[in-house]
């Protein structure tokens, strides 16, 4: 047990990449110790367990008693808060029922599930033992009502189900990505949201042996960079299931995946087609769509040199938007600040031809363009991380950054500039790269 107790404070004060933790929490393994006994019995108590064969969900609340900060944490992210139930959270509605909605009239009591917080929010109806989505959802950005109907030429799967958005049940179509265990043939879950299990497998025979941690529960830091970042992708990309249609019913969700598996056993991305400009993807093969992050991310050097979508985002929760271990283009410069290997060569100023601080020094502007259509009009950042030359836009419509904020000058304009930039190689300026 000494030896054991020893390895548990030491992973406490640095974490797998050798990073130092937090001291508060190093104190709080002797917490851990003397409490442990307490803990194993709420943990029980919370899963319902009785020792089994094979490892089983038990659901986040089991996670809670031993992991506590890090269950606060994720408790207030919108992974935990994707799905709610409006009877137990009336808070949930975002929409304005004031305003005219010529779509789809509906009211409070007719809606089971309310999905989203951020950039829209959509509508879930119960028949049976399935799920709807109405046809109409809230554009919470601009305040308004837009129509929810996919289209032949939007989602790949619209061909396969009826024209009707009550003939197509939210099980195979949603679910699978905002639940733990979702089972295709009970059609029940362990629950809602993204639980803890769901990024780190199954947690039975952990929260009963929590000793045995790297044995008995998922780390994605310790996987291989493939495995680690399949336990994003699985949710954060369009793909299809290999085994489609399974049993007759065609999925758009990672259907038998579990953290820890390589995802491309079940799955294959969303195929881009160089030249063609789609529902999903721009003509230089960048993500259209939202929710492709890792379709975009596996394109880029960083996945090659082993970088994961973890090194900038902290599931778990932080201060920062969208969940970044540090602000903006802060987090770019962890990595690739003066003189790093990893570039940019030379000064910030050198490499981005603008004053420091003005808007034009900004990483995420010239590398991660709004440029995946989120509701209607607006949209979130590629994650290609690619700088898109205006001689894209040229060729292929594709928006490049320089004038997506200078509006008034043309791509020619920035093509001329570029051209200027000694640093800057021309012939990469004509190419997809
Ligand atoms: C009875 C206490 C207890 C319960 C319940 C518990 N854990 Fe743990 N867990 C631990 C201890 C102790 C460690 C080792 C020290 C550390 O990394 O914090 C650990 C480590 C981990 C690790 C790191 C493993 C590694 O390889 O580094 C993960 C991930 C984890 N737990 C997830 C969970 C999840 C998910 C649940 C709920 C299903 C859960 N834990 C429930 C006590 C518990
Ligand atoms: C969206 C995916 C995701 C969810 C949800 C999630 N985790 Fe994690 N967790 C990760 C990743 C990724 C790491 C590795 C992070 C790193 O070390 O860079 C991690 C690391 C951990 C660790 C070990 C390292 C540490 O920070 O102590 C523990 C313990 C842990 N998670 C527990 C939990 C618990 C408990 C929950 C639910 C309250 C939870 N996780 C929810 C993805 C997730
Ligand atoms: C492959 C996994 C996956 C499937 C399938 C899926 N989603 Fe999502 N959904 C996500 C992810 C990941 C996000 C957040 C990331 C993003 O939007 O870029 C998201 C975001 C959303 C949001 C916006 C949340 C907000 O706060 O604005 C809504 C609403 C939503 N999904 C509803 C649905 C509905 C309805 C379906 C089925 C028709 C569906 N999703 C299918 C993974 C999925
Ligand atoms: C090199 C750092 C980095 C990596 C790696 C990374 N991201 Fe991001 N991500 C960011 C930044 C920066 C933002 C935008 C923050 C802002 O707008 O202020 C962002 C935004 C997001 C958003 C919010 C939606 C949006 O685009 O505005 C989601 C969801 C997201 N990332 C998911 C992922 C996933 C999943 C992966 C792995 C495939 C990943 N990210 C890899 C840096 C990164
Ligand atoms: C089970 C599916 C699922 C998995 C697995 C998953 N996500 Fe998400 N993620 C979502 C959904 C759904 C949302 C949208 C939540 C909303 O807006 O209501 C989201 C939102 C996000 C956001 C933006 C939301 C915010 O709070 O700022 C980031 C960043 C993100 N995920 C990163 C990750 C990373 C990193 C991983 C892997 C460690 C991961 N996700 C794994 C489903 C998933
Ligand atoms: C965890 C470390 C890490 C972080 C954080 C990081 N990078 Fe990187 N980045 C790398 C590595 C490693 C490479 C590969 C260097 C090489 O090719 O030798 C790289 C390469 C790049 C490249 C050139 C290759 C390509 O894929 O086009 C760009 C552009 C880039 N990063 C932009 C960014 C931006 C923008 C951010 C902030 C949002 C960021 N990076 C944050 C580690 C990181
Ligand atoms: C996010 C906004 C932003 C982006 C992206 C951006 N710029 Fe700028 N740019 C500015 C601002 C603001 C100025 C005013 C001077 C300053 O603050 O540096 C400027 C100034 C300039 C100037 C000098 C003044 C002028 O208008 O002739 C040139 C040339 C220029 N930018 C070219 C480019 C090129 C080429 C790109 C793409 C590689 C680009 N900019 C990307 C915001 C941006
Ligand atoms: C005004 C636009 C602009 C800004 C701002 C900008 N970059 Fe770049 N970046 C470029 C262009 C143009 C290239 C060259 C693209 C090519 O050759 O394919 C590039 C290439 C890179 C590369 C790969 C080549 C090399 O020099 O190593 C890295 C890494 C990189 N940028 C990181 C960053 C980081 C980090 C930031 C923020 C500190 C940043 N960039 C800000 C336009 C910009």
């Amino acid at each position: 047990m000494r030896s054991l107790a020893r390895e548990w404070i030491f992973r406490d004060v640095t974490n797998s990449k050798g990073q130092p933790r937090a001291a508060s929490r190093f104190l709080s393994i002797r917490a851990f110790w003397v409490t442990l006994p307490l803990q194993l019995a709420l943990a029980a108590a919370a899963a319902g367990a009785s020792p089994a064969a094979n490892p089983h969900y038990v659901g986040s609340q089991a996670c809670k008693p031993c992991h506590i900060a890090i269950y606060g944490r994720w408790k207030q992210t919108r992974m935990a808060n994707v799905v709610r139930d409006p009877r137990v959270d009336p808070q949930a509605f975002l929409c304005d029922f004031s305003k005219p909605n010529p779509f789809f009239k509906f009211r409070k009591s007719d809606i089971a599930f309310v999905y989203g917080s951020h950039w829209k929010q959509r509508y879930f109806v119960k028949r049976g033992s399935d799920y709807f989505v109405l046809p109409v959802q809230w554009d919470i950005v601009r305040q308004r009502w837009e129509k929810y109907h996919p289209h032949s030429g939007d989602d790949w799967w619209v061909p396969d189900y009826p024209e009707s958005q009550m003939q197509r049940p939210t099980g195979p179509l949603c679910d699978g990505c905002h639940s733990v265990n979702y089972d295709i043939k009970t059609k029940t879950v362990t629950e809602w949201n993204v639980g803890c299990e769901r990024c780190h497998g199954p947690g039975s025979e952990h929260v009963q042996a929590p000793w045995n941690f790297q044995h008995n529960i998922v780390n994605p830091a310790r996987l291989d960079f493939v495995r680690a970042n399949d336990d994003c992708i699985q949710c954060h990309s369009q793909l299809r299931p290999l085994a489609n249609p399974i049993q007759g019913v065609y999925y758009d969700w990672a259907v038998g995946y579990q953290p820890g598996d390589r995802l491309s056993n079940v799955v294959r991305l969303e195929n881009q087609r160089l030249g063609v400009h789609d529902f999903f993807y721009w003509p230089d093969g960048s993500a259209q769509k939202n929710r492709m992050q890792e379709n975009d991310f596996v394109t880029s050097a960083m996945y090659e040199h082993g970088v994961t979508c973890f090194d900038c985002h902290d599931p778990h929760g932080t201060d920062n938007k969208d969940l970044l271990i540090k602000p903006g283009g802060q987090m770019c410069l962890e990595c690739h600040g003066p003189d790093s290997p990893n570039g940019p060569r030379g000064s910030l100023e050198e490499h981005t031809h603008h004053q420091a601080g003005s808007l034009g020094s900004s990483c995420l502007d010239c590398h991660m363009p709004r440029i995946d259509v989120q509701v209607d009009s607006f949209s979130v950042r590629s994650h290609t991380f690619r700088f898109i030359s205006p001689a894209l836009t040229i060729k292929y419509g594709i928006p490049n950054p320089c004038t997506s904020c200078h509006k008034h000058k043309t791509s020619q304009w920035a093509l001329d500039q570029l051209q200027q930039w000694q640093n800057v190689s021309p012939w990469r300026l004509e190419r997809r790269n």
